[in-house]
């Protein structure tokens, strides 16, 4: 099956590129390598003997996506590109509507004109807003906090409509939990630019030399041991769920809307102890007030996708911090440019 894949250059849609390969699909990546370097493409050469067809674009370029569906006959898109950091989107709100909300109806409007009706979205669990209780199962209340959150919250809510306008389409809507780990090989990875917003890329940086200490943001929440609660979930199984996506239901008209999470929650403590295991190091840390707009614990209930999908999030908590830290010690400063 051939596959358009948008943001197939970045953390996720790279590692689902290599599973796709694996499976005997043919991804075709679409990127602006906006937050991302040219240096993934002979990496995923490298590691599945082909190289994925790359073309240098924005979603928002609807004659670019017509050509491209088109030469190389899309039969299905997965579509991972867009902005993802919470503390820009608000500095930044209308770059994020137009990235993710405006990018995604363009995407939409070229997929109509070529006549593909497949489509797999990421989402994310922060459409859950702050969960009345965990673990979260798919027909909870949804809401947004930030712009970000508001962005994803409003493609749900447009793909929606348009699926219930054209009932032949399969959407599928992915609320991935907290992606992290990398492929055991150690040659993909994150690779965020700057100062990381997520706890594992800064576990990590400190871990390998790059930051002093990691800060805990709040040790009062109402959780074991004081600190924030997430369902980290290893990014080969992330990237293992498009799959099972696009053969379970991706023939299938319908909105199929599913958790992507492992159904276990751990805390930033846990993923501490967790990493300086797997790297033999010491992390310091300082335990700091709580990051405004955080919530105490969010945790998937995955059984929905486990038994309409056949898939499980399996790799354990050791493979992630493990993976994790054969990527940023096999790559220091991240990807090198080309
Ligand atoms: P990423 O930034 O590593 O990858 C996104 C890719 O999209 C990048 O390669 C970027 O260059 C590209 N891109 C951005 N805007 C584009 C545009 N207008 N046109 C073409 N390409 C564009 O992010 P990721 O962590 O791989 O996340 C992938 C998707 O999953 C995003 O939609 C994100 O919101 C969602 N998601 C991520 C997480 C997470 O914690 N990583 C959690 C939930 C949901
Ligand atoms: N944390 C720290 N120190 C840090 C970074 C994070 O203590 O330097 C803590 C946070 O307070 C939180 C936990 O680590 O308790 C996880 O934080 P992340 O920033 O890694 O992840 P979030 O759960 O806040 O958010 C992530 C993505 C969002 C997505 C959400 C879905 O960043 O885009 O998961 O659950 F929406």
């Amino acid at each position: 099956m051939k596959v358009l894949v948008t943001g197939g250059m970045g953390y996720i849609g790279s590692h689902t590129c290599v599973q796709m390969i694996e499976a005997g699909m043919t991804p075709i990546i679409f990127d602006n390598l906006y937050n991302s370097k040219a240096t993934v493409l002979p990496r995923l050469e490298n590691l599945t003997g082909a190289a994925p067809k790359f073309v240098q674009g924005d979603i928002r370029d609807k004659a670019l996506l017509v050509e491209t569906m088109r030469e190389h006959a899309i039969e299905a898109v997965i579509h991972f590109a867009g902005l993802k950091a919470v503390g820009e989107s608000v500095q930044k709100p209308l770059e994020y509507y137009d990235n993710n909300v405006n990018g995604t109806l363009v995407l939409v409007d070229a997929m109509r004109e070529v006549g593909i009706k497949s489509l797999v979205f990421s989402s994310s669990a922060t459409v859950y807003g702050d969960p009345a209780s965990v673990p979260i199962l798919e027909s909870f209340p949804t809401s947004a906090t930030n712009p970000y959150g508001r962005s994803k919250l409003m493609v749900e809510e447009c793909l929606t409509d348009f699926q219930t306008a054209n009932p032949d389409w399969s959407i599928t809507l992915l609320r991935y939990f907290n992606p992290v780990g990398s492929h055991p090989s150690g040659d993909l990875g994150e690779d965020p630019q700057g100062i990381p917003n997520n706890l594992m890329p800064f576990i990590s940086q400190v871990a390998v030399g790059r930051r002093e200490h990691l800060s805990v943001f709040g040790s009062d929440y109402p959780t074991h041991d004081g600190t924030g609660v997430r369902d980290y979930i290893h990014v080969m199984d992330l990237a293992d769920g498009h799959i099972a996506a696009l053969n379970k239901v991706g023939n299938k008209s319908g909105l199929h809307i599913y958790n992507l999470g492992t159904g276990n929650g751990l805390s930033v403590l846990d993923m501490v102890k967790a990493f300086e295991a797997a790297s033999d190091k010491e992390i310091p840390y300082q335990l700091v007030d709580r990051r405004q707009g955080d919530i105490a614990e969010c945790w998937a209930d995955p059984s929905k996708a486990r038994k309409e999908l056949e898939w499980s999030a399996d790799r354990t908590v050791d493979e992630m911090t493990r993976d994790t830290w054969n990527w940023q010690s096999k790559n220091p400063q991240g990807y090198p440019d080309l």
